[in-house]
Order: C-alpha cells, then structure tokens, then sequence
C-alpha cells in the first residue's frame, strides 16, 4: 500500500503590534510597543523544517524561523526575533495566541528530528537501546581501556599535530570526549564535541574539571540533528562496530561531512574490510551441538525435534566474534575498501563485496573471516589500527559467519561469489553470503544477522 500524501500545513494568522529593537533600547530599558500603535496580520506558514512569517498588511517584517534561528519568549505574550544585528519584538494579542503561535513553530522544528536522516534510517526502540548502552560510564570504559584502540588514535592525532595545531575539529560521537582532549592536546583551538547519549554530560563534567570549557563545547544531540556555530577542519571519529558496518555509525560519519571545510581532513580517513575462508571443524560442530538440543525427542515427556532445522537456521545466523589462528585461513584475503572522504551516507545501504579466492590448501571450507583495518592519513604520517588475526587483538575480535554446507575445494581451484550487506533499521545489516566452487560447480551460501551476533 502506497503512503499517503502528505498533508500541507495550514496558514496561520495571528494580529501582533510589532517593534524593530537595536541592542543599545534593549540594554536601556525596553519600551514595549505603545498601546495606541495598530495592530498587524501576521501570517506564519509552517513547513516541514522551517516556518515563513511575514507580515502581510504591509511588508516591513519577513523571516523565515528555522532550527538556527534565535528567539525567545518575553513576559506572557511577546516574542523576540533576532535578525542580524537587530531583534523584532511581536507582540500577540493574547497568551493564547502566542502559544499557539509558538507550538506551531515547535512543531515544525520538531519535524526536523522526526525526520533526521539518522531517524529516518533507526527504529525508535533500537536508538533507545543503542544509546542507552553508550550512555554507561562502563561501556566507555571498556572502549578506552582497549589499549590498541586509544593509543592508536592519540598517536595518530598527536604526531599529525600540524593537522590540528589552532584548527576547529569536530568530534563524532564523542562519548567520554576522550578524542576531543586528543585534538586539543595536538593543538586544536576549538573542539566541538558531540554526543547523543546521556554520557555527553559526563563529557561535559571531564571538560570543566580538566579547565577545557574555552576549547571543547560539548553537544548534546545526534550529529544528525544538532547545528554548529562554524564549518570544521577535521572531523574525528570512532565510528567502527563489529566487522566494521555493525552500528551503521559510519553513515553519522559521513553525514557530519555537510560540517567539512572543503579542503578539511577526515580521521580516520579511509577502512580496509578483509574476508578469507577458513577451516574449522569444531566451530561448525560447535554450531551444531547447541542446535541438537532440539534434536531430543522425549525432553520430560516433550517431543523438540519438530524445531530442531529452525534451532539450526537461527544459530547459523549469527556471525560469530572472537579470534582465530591464522593457520585456518585457506587463501590470500580480498580487500574492500570505503573511503570516508569521498564515500555517501547511501553507500551504505548496501555494500555488495565481489569475491574470487585462490585455495592455498586442499579441505572443507566452512565459511568467511573478516575483520578491518582503519587509516589516519594525516599531513606528517599515516597511522593504521589494525583488527586482523595477525596483530594485538582489540575489543572488535575478528568475526566469522559460517556456511551451512561446508565445500570442500583443492589446492589451486578458485572459489568465487559474492557478500552482500543489506543496512536494517536495527542499526545493522543482514549479510547474505553465495558462493561456488568454480572447477566442480559445488556451491553454498548463508543469510545471516548482524545484530545478533555470537561471542564465543
Ligand atoms: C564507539 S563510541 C566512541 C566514543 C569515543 N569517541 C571514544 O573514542 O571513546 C561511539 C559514540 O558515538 C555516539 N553516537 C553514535 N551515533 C551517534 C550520532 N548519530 N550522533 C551523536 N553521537 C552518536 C555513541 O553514543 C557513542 O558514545
């Protein structure tokens, strides 16, 4: 079924006495509009991020009051606009149409969140979870206490430090703002941190008691959402989930882009995501065993094996994190890679990664490792943070999905097929996974789910 059309939002009219005030009446003592002066038709007509307010008797006062706009309430029943370097006071006839008036402009800056490109992409309940999580102490603990993780990053801001040094930089997801003290730190002269979880004022706390409140402003609110006072010379971030797209924080990422000066830097600048097939005969029994729980036929009395193929279906489904020695790995790792100065938030929506292996060992193939790398290409060095099998494990492990027919392949011959990641409102992806033996044709695939994933 069809959405319907959206409705257009109803002309408003309201009768206000109107003033133009300069800063010098406001700091003497504001004389309110005359009682005598006569009033005018103001007529507002709310958009869908903004509202056009013109003064229709005669056209002395237009504006259009948008999210950036400042105005606040005087007394009962005025409003002032500020317009450059001057204000407008409007004075309603009543508090009731000023309220009106002013629900009305609420409304229409509230539909700029309805309809944020981060809600737009997110169910409500999985944002709710989501920064919930983020927005415990612990969970940004954990996080900073990955040694690889946070040393990399202030030693990739830090030895780029003419990146930084009096230059304005964004901070993505800032949580503790632990990447905003890394700027200054390099030499940032302004931070704007921003941060939708409750953690942003914990952020705040650690800039006041760190005698930062001149250099990092902390923001609360989704980088999707909230407005910056300045364009930026380098946004940092750190927006990797598991198997890189899990969070779909990458697309917040590349979304603060429309913050960028044209020629400003992105930090990290661009990710690697590598798969290879590997062998591992007790993982894939693993899977099965917990699956033939449903394989019992007389559990008290309870016949389960009715369940047991869909028991199998769901454990299958998800992408298994934890490490692995390399000697599993049966061939050399393609590369995909997304490059976040030139990359779209759409880009995202479905990443599509071809694949042609060349088997280094004959045996059972029994699915895909993947796991990324993430390069800081600053102006003094490049710095990379590595989650691959082969380096310091970090709190990303690696991830593996299985196939659910393993294929057995020899020396030489080549498997080919495809990844295909399909973004979910759930802030994640469903990964289907084909692919074929090419010299015998065998062939065999998963659909798996992200947001679901098993650590072991
Ligand atoms: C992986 S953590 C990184 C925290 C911190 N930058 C660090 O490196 O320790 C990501 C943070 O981004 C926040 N976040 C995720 N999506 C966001 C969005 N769209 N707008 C603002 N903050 C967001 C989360 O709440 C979380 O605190």
């Amino acid at each position: 079924m069809a959405a319907p059309a959206p409705q257009q939002p109803q002309l408003l009219q309201y009768s206000v006495k109107l003033l133009f005030v300069s800063e010098e009446q406001l700091l003497g003592g504001l004389q309110l509009a005359n009682p005598n002066q006569k009033a005018l038709q103001l007529a507002v007509q709310p958009g869908e991020e903004d509202a056009d307010m013109t003064v229709t008797d005669v056209c002395v006062f237009k504006c259009l009051v948008n999210r950036d706009k400042e105005y606040c309430r005087v007394g009962k029943e005025s409003v002032l606009i500020t317009l450059g370097y001057n204000s407008a006071l409007l004075q309603f006839k009543s508090h009731l149409e000023y309220s009106t008036f002013s629900n009305a402009l609420k409304r229409c800056q509230n539909q700029k969140k309805e309809h944020s490109a981060f809600n737009q992409r997110t169910e409500e309940a999985s944002a709710a979870q989501y920064f919930q999580f983020y927005g415990c102490l612990s969970q940004q603990q954990n996080m900073m206490q990955d040694f690889v993780r946070t040393a990399t990053y202030h030693r990739a801001i830090l030895q780029n430090h003419i990146d930084f040094k009096d230059k304005v930089v964004l901070d993505v997801g800032c949580g503790s703002g632990i990447l905003s003290f890394f700027a200054v730190q390099a030499g940032a002269r302004k931070v704007y941190a921003v941060e939708a979880s409750s953690v942003a004022k914990y952020a705040e706390i650690l800039v006041r008691s760190n005698n930062l409140s001149d250099k990092i402003t902390v923001l609360s609110g989704k980088i999707e959402e909230i407005s910056l006072p300045e364009n930026v010379d380098v946004i940092v971030s750190e927006p990797m989930g598991y198997m890189l797209f899990n969070e779909r924080m990458l697309e917040s990422y590349l979304h603060s882009k429309k913050w960028l000066k044209s020629n400003g830097m992105m930090f990290p600048t661009f990710s690697d995501i590598h798969l290879a097939p590997f062998s591992d005969e007790q993982l894939y029994m693993e899977h099965y065993s917990r699956a033939n729980f449903w394989y019992q036929q007389c559990f008290y009395g309870v016949n389960l094996s009715s369940l047991r193929s869909a028991a199998v279906d769901e454990y299958f489904r998800q992408p298994i994190v934890d490490t692995f020695d390399i000697r599993i790995l049966m061939a050399r790792t393609v590369k995909y890679t997304v490059n976040f100065a030139e990359a779209e938030e759409e880009d995202l929506h479905r990443v599509e990664i071809p694949f042609v292996f060349q088997m280094m060992q004959s045996g059972l193939i029994h699915g895909l490792a993947f796991w990324f790398d993430v390069a800081f290409v600053g102006s003094l060095v490049t710095v990379w943070l590595s989650t691959a099998p082969t380096e310091p494990l970090t709190h990303w492990y690696q991830v593996r999905c299985l196939l659910q027919t393993p294929l057995f392949a020899k020396e030489w011959e080549t498997l080919s097929g495809k990844v295909l990641f399909i973004a979910n409102k759930r802030q994640s992806y469903d990964i289907q996974i084909v692919a074929v033996v090419d010299q015998t044709g065998f062939k065999s695939g998963n659909i798996l789910d992200l947001k679901n994933p098993f650590f072991r």
